[in-house]
């Protein structure tokens, strides 16, 4: 875990080269071995800074906006932990909305953080964004609470408690759109997809050693796609695979014309790809659990999903702790002693307004859930 005290700017446009020299450095000198040659430095305003290059641009439109905002209007003063930081969009609007709330963001991307970290500086100690996956939201939350890390506090100088975790899924639109990051079937890059470039498996090297039954459970699973079988075995028969475009190409062989006038072939395999090579499933498992736990009583969990696997997932999770996991026969009064954790905020998700998708076609798949935790012994 790596920590950027909220006043961090960072002044370097983060290139591909600088991206690839990350995957050897370790996590905790980040913030050095992001800006090697550059200068990191805790300053009043980004001007002050010598030699200075604009920092990464973050073009990302925020999803639901109003909607987020509306659901954690009623939260108690406290922090709220946007654990897909991305652009800060959303950390911004919620720190304008309401000046007794705090952000402590967390993101895996290095891009990703330094645009935030710029973003947020104007808000001061109020803002506090660390370099983690959110699988680590439990020890984050600790180790905030005990003063072991920034975290935000009040004016007795005491820790902030959590009163909302937002989770907006999936990646960025500066991910998808810069074709160095090898996420898009659009241009030909290296088949890479990884959040952070400094760790794990290459989408490459996953396609080219994966066996034909686990790829076509895959495909099927993440990308839910019908044509799984067919599209494993022509990846399989033309490995080895490097780039975005030699992996578009191969899809696009393999399906029947008729899908290939239906949007691009490949779309859903580069989804099923990235979802696998960012374990972004076991993530939001660990993510959410986390995030039940953590929270106060009256504080609310906000999640946005993009893809129905994700949806299924936060949809099951938030229902087992609306039931605190009971057991018992749905008609028959509760007697296995089970106690709800958390109530719904509304009845099934919510989705994009059609004005929204028109201004935002990344909202169209959008599936909002939100609950609230109860206190203990109270109902839902
Ligand atoms: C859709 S973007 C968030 C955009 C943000 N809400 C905004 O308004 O600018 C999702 C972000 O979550 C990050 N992310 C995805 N999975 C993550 C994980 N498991 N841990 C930490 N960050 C993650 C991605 O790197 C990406 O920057």
């Amino acid at each position: 875990m790596t920590i950027f005290g909220s006043t961090l700017t960072m002044n370097h446009p983060v290139n591909a080269e600088t991206m690839r020299s990350l995957s050897t450095v370790p996590v905790e000198d980040l913030s050095s071995a992001l800006f090697p040659e550059w200068r990191i430095r805790f300053v009043e305003s980004s001007s002050s800074v010598e030699g200075l290059q604009m920092a990464p641009t973050f073009n990302h439109r925020s999803v639901q906006l109003a909607e987020v905002l509306d659901l954690f209007s009623p939260v108690p003063a406290g922090v709220i932990v946007d654990c897909t930081l991305g652009g800060a969009g959303h950390a911004v609007a919620l720190l304008e909305a309401r000046p007794d709330l705090s952000v402590v963001g967390l993101d895996r991307d290095p891009v990703a953080l330094a645009a935030a970290t710029k973003r947020l500086q104007p808000f001061g100690s109020r803002a506090v964004v660390i370099s983690t996956r959110f699988d680590a939201l439990a020890d984050v939350v600790e180790a905030g609470l005990a003063g072991r890390g920034p975290w935000p506090k009040n004016s007795e100088g005491e820790p902030l408690l959590v009163v909302g975790i937002l989770f907006d899924l999936g990646v960025s639109s500066p991910q998808l759109d810069d074709p160095e990051r090898g996420f898009s079937y659009r241009a030909d890059a290296p088949l890479d997809m990884r959040m952070d470039q400094r760790e794990g498996q290459t989408a490459s090297e996953l396609v080219n050693s994966i066996d034909l039954d686990a790829l076509t459970d895959l495909l099927r699973e993440n990308g839910e796609d019908r044509l799984a079988r067919r599209i494993a075995k022509a990846i399989v028969a033309a490995r080895p695979i490097a780039t975005t475009g030699e992996l578009a190409e191969i899809v696009a062989g393999a399906v029947p014309a008729a899908v290939r006038r239906r949007g691009h072939p490949a779309k859903r395999t580069f989804q099923a790809l990235r979802i696998a090579v960012n374990a972004e499933l076991d993530q939001l498992s660990l993510g959410l659990d986390a995030a039940l736990e953590v929270l106060v009583p009256g504080g609310r969990c906000v999640v946005l999903s993009y893809h129905s696997g994700e949806d299924r997932l936060v949809k099951r999770a938030f229902q087992v702790a609306m039931t605190g996991g009971c057991t018992c026969p749905a008609q028959l009064p509760c007697v296995c002693g089970a106690t709800p954790v958390v109530a719904k905020l509304h009845g099934g998700s919510l989705g994009a307004t059609d004005e929204e998708i028109a201004v935002n076609p990344r909202a169209e798949s959008v599936r909002l859930r939100a609950v609230v935790k109860l206190e203990e012994g109270q109902s839902a």
